[in-house]
């Protein structure tokens, strides 16, 4: 099992376990931790000597058993010139001191302070986020371990500060964030015997106990709206699709929601259309859109966002059978539009193409956002660092890309416009389901435009981001819960009154 973190807030006294401290350039250190530091003589300033550190930013020492200090070990971390740290500055700070706790440490102290004295509250709990984030591990499914590779049950961190009371409070928000990403990072990580649609579709009825409405529609719901794009792709499945609403009302009563809308294939095998077998096994993730819109919500309603919130994710297993579309299959969408199927590996779009429109109809939201592992030509074109962005919405285009420079999941915008959309255009229904080799995430977001009416909405194509994910100081998961954070702060920096 995963190690469970145990946080707490407490003055600068008693340092136990490991303790890591932050220094600015030339070893610039503040005064509680200048205090602290005192029964190692010049200790500190050896070991740099030898270590040629002076505290750049993200530069580590770690000192074993540092004689005069009772403690198993000494971490000092380089942050460089203190008033050049942004918020996810800190975020990234917290998560460079999780990664330097030993597995074998029980317990660790974090000195909440810069050169010029202890944090601000806001920052103290930055920091632990950042704790949070790098603290996760799916490990659910290992019975064995090698010698050092587990850790304690419980590992206990105490964030040393000046204003605990008010540190956890600021914790008691950013938690609820940290616990949305967790939430979408296990969506996203779990293999696709365990996580069906059903299965999901229960994993996401759990926000109730948050104070989430949660409606589960099943095929025969589907069928009676008309989803026969959605329902296309998981005819072929031994398992049922699922649409999942989940509703946050957090706002005031009456006004138009912002809308989530999340990608949930369950797994994809391509369908008839079938995947070449290398790397089948990432197709798990597919739900990742979903697992985000999901976490989202979940952040939103822990943290009680004074806003009015839908999140609906489209839940399908995308397989090959007797009973699977086939190429050349025509389908009828809920808008009353129809797809003429060319590759049934193209599903992401058939899925979002309904549930969009019934959001739309629904809901009439502000705005709609959806979050899809749709293409791999989004990962040719932008790796996987930023997420595309595709938007017929400046406005909103903007307000995400600055909510995303702000936590550090950056969005990219790519184009739309009439010249990529006669590419779908069919000779037998209104549209087909792919658009050629060139240009490949841009033809499938032109088919999602197809459903969002005038609404403001924004398609991050996550495809590169949110699975396989690089490995950085916040996360060193498989899935990085991408887009959780990024939205949370959108709707808090924008839309919450
Ligand atoms: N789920 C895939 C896209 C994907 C690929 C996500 C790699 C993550 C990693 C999607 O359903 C898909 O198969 N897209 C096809 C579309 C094509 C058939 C038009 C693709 O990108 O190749
Ligand atoms: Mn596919
Ligand atoms: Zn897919």
């Amino acid at each position: 099992m995963a190690a469970a973190l145990k946080f707490s807030f407490t003055g600068f006294a008693h340092p136990r376990g490991v303790l890591v401290v932050f220094c600015e350039d030339n070893l610039k250190l503040g005064p509680a931790t200048s205090r602290a530091l005192a029964p190692i003589g010049d200790l500190l300033r050896r070991a740099a000597a030898a270590d040629r550190f002076a505290g750049k930013n993200g530069a580590v020492l770690d000192i074993i058993a540092p004689a005069g200090l009772n403690l198993p070990r000494l971490v000092v971390i380089g942050i460089g010139k203190e008033g050049e740290l942004k918020p996810r500055d800190i975020v990234k700070l917290g998560g460079i001191a999780m990664g330097k706790v030993p597995v074998a440490a029980a317990s660790a102290t974090i000195f909440a302070e810069f050169g010029s004295g202890a944090l601000k509250a806001e920052q103290v709990a930055d920091l632990a986020l950042g704790v949070r984030l790098r603290g996760y591990a799916f490990d659910l499914y290992k019975t064995k371990r090698k010698e050092g590779e587990e850790r304690p049950s419980k590992v206990e961190v105490n964030f040393a500060c000046s204003n605990p009371a008010s540190v956890a409070k600021a914790w008691a928000i950013k938690e609820a964030i940290a616990d949305g990403v967790v939430l979408a990072r296990d969506l996203v990580n779990e293999p696709a015997n365990v996580l069906y649609p059903a299965e999901f579709a229960r994993r996401a009825s759990a926000l109730t106990k948050l104070g989430v409405n949660v409606e589960v529609l099943d095929v025969a719901a589907m069928k009676k709206l008309g989803m026969g794009a959605l329902l296309g792709v998981g005819q072929g499945s031994a398992h049922d699709s699922k649409l999942v609403v989940m509703r946050w009302n957090g706002g005031k009563r009456g006004a138009d929601p912002v809308a989530f809308i999340g990608k949930g294939v369950c797994f994809d095998t391509g369908g008839i259309s079938i995947k070449p077998a290398a790397g089948m096994e990432d197709m798990k993730g597919d739900m990742a859109g979903a697992a985000c819109v999901t976490g989202l919500i979940r952040a939103l309603a822990a943290r009680k966002a004074k806003v009015n919130a839908v999140g609906a994710i489209g839940l399908v297993e995308n397989m090959p059978d007797g009973k699977a579309q086939r190429p050349g299959d025509i389908v009828k969408t809920m808008s009353g539009q129809t797809i003429e199927i060319i590759n049934t590996d193209a599903e992401g779009r058939l899925v979002l193409a309904d549930v969009l429109h019934y959001v739309n109809k629904r809901f009439k939201p502000k705005f709609m956002v959806n979050l899809a592992t749709l293409t791999g030509a989004i990962i040719v074109a932008l790796g996987h660092e930023y997420a595309g962005m595709f938007c017929n919405d400046d406005k909103l285009a903007e307000r995400l890309g600055k909510s995303g420079e702000a936590i550090g999941e950056r969005v990219w915008r790519m184009p739309l416009g009439p010249e990529y959309d006669k590419l779908i255009d069919s000779k037998f229904a209104d549209m087909k389901n792919t658009g050629g080799r060139w240009g490949g995430a841009i033809t499938a977001a032109q088919l999602l435009q197809r459903f969002v009416g005038k609404t403001p909405w924004a398609h991050l194509d996550i495809a590169g981001t949110g699975m396989d994910s690089p490995q950085t100081d916040i996360n060193r998961s498989w899935a990085s819960g991408w887009g959780v954070r990024l939205l949370d702060r959108l709707v808090e920096d924008y839309y919450e009154r």
